[in-house]
């Protein structure tokens, strides 16, 4: 760019107009002052003041603070733990005459507020309310007391509950179910849990419905904080609430639900089935089958859940700990009588009455309460 001399009525020295420099030429003893138009186009960075290279370094990293956070987000939301083949090994059944030998007979007031008096091994069985014979074990309410009876059902009715004397880390769980309970007043259910440690041990249930159980089998761990399920899973039965901390939604749990035939009249219809439930730190899955498609892994008792499809409930370690949140389970078997769970539903359950007076009044009402197992089988990944 050629120098431009001042002329007569421009700026003064001191003034360079935007664009120009001054610079001062010394010749012959005299100075003079040129106005320099500098060549200053807003792309080049040489020309940038402080401020404008701060801004521009500062909006390079938002950038790319941006394009972290959503590949973190991406690869959070795709996270999936490694459910790798597992080698099991058979190492507890229950089964045969002896099933309740290796249970314990649960007879404290119910820790849910239920409107039950569960029996101790020996009225179990001269009430007829425990039963296992070579093939099959049941467990059922009293149905011969009523209003004219001494005594008679109006503190609550006799039924069960029982927890096995071997607890549990992890494992694989297969449960043979011949027949699920069910009627008015009637909240059942299959699941692990360490009572003494609750809710720092977990809790997990496999299977879980109240009254006529129309909406099928329910699956729901419970947890202390820090343990959720909003992330990806791979199941096919319905999520319900995310969080397991017992603390939140009234302690719903994170529950999944499986279609209505899971459950009920129309499972135990076919005979029931099987409900499997891995426990492994990569995470807790279930399967169930219908008596007529159970997979010849599970009949030969060499299960292999790789083999299985996509579960029904799947609960990955992804944001919750599992190794931690679950431990010392006991597998827990119980026909619950109303109940805070009963009591929430009852108004939308169309069932009569009221929990309590149903109970008490009609021990014709719970012939179908009652469980039938064939056998559990636990194995131990080697
Ligand atoms: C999953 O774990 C198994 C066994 O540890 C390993 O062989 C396999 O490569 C892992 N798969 C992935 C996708 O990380
Ligand atoms: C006890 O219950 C079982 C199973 O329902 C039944 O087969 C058996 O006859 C009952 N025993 C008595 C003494 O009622
Ligand atoms: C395991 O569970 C049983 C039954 O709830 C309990 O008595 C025992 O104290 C627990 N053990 C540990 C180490 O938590
Ligand atoms: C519940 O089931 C019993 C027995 O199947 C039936 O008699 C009764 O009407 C049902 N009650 C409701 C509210 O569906
Ligand atoms: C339940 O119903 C019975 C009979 O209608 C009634 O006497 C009783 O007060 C009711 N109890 C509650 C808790 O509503």
């Amino acid at each position: 760019m050629p120098p431009h001399f001042l002329k007569p009525g421009d700026v003064p020295p001191g003034y360079a107009p935007p664009g120009y420099d001054e610079i001062m030429l010394t010749r012959g003893g005299g100075a003079s002052v040129r106005h320099v138009q500098t060549s200053m186009p807003w792309w080049n960075p040489r020309y940038w003041r402080k401020r404008v290279w701060f801004g521009v370094v500062a909006a390079i990293l938002i950038v790319i603070a941006i394009i972290i956070g959503v590949a973190v987000s991406v690869t959070k939301k795709n996270a999936y733990p490694n459910y790798s083949t597992l080698s099991y090994s058979l190492v507890d059944t229950y089964s045969g005459e002896g099933f309740f030998d290796q249970f314990n007979y649960f007879t404290g007031y119910d820790p849910t507020h239920g409107f039950v008096h569960y029996v101790p091994q020996t009225q179990a069985e001269s009430l007829n309310l425990t039963y296992a014979s070579k093939n099959s074990a049941v467990l059922r309410v009293d149905t011969s007391v009523g209003p004219g009876d001494s005594p008679d059902a109006s503190t609550g009715r006799f039924s069960v509950r029982v927890e096995s004397k071997n607890t549990y880390d992890n494992g694989l769980f297969v449960f043979d179910i011949k027949h699920t309970p069910y009627g008015c007043g009637t909240w059942p259910a299959l699941w692990l849990t360490d009572r003494s440690n609750w809710p720092d041990n977990g809790e997990i249930d496999v299977m879980e419905a109240t009254n006529n159980a129309t909406d099928g089998n329910q699956m729901t761990l419970h947890t202390t904080d820090q343990c959720s399920m909003n992330v990806r899973r791979k199941e096919t039965g319905n999520a319900l609430k995310k969080d397991c901390n017992h603390e939140k939604n009234s302690n719903a749990g994170c529950g999944v639900e499986a279609d209505d035939d899971s459950y009920g009249t129309s499972f135990n219809s076919d005979g029931g089935g099987v409900m499997a439930m891995e426990w492994r730190d990569a995470g807790i899955r279930m399967w169930q089958w219908a008596r007529s498609s159970i997979p010849s892994d599970i009949k030969n008792k060499t299960p292999d859940p790789s083999t299985w499809g996509t579960a029904l409930a799947d609960f990955p370690s992804t944001n919750c700990d599992i190794g931690s949140h679950f431990k010392n389970n006991s597998i827990v078997v119980n026909i619950d009588l109303c109940g805070d769970l009963v009591y929430a539903l009852w108004d939308d359950s169309g069932c009569a009455s009221n929990c309590t007076d149903w109970v008490a009044n009609n021990p014709e009402a719970f012939t179908n309460a009652y469980w039938e197992f064939g056998a559990f089988h636990v194995y131990r990944s080697s």
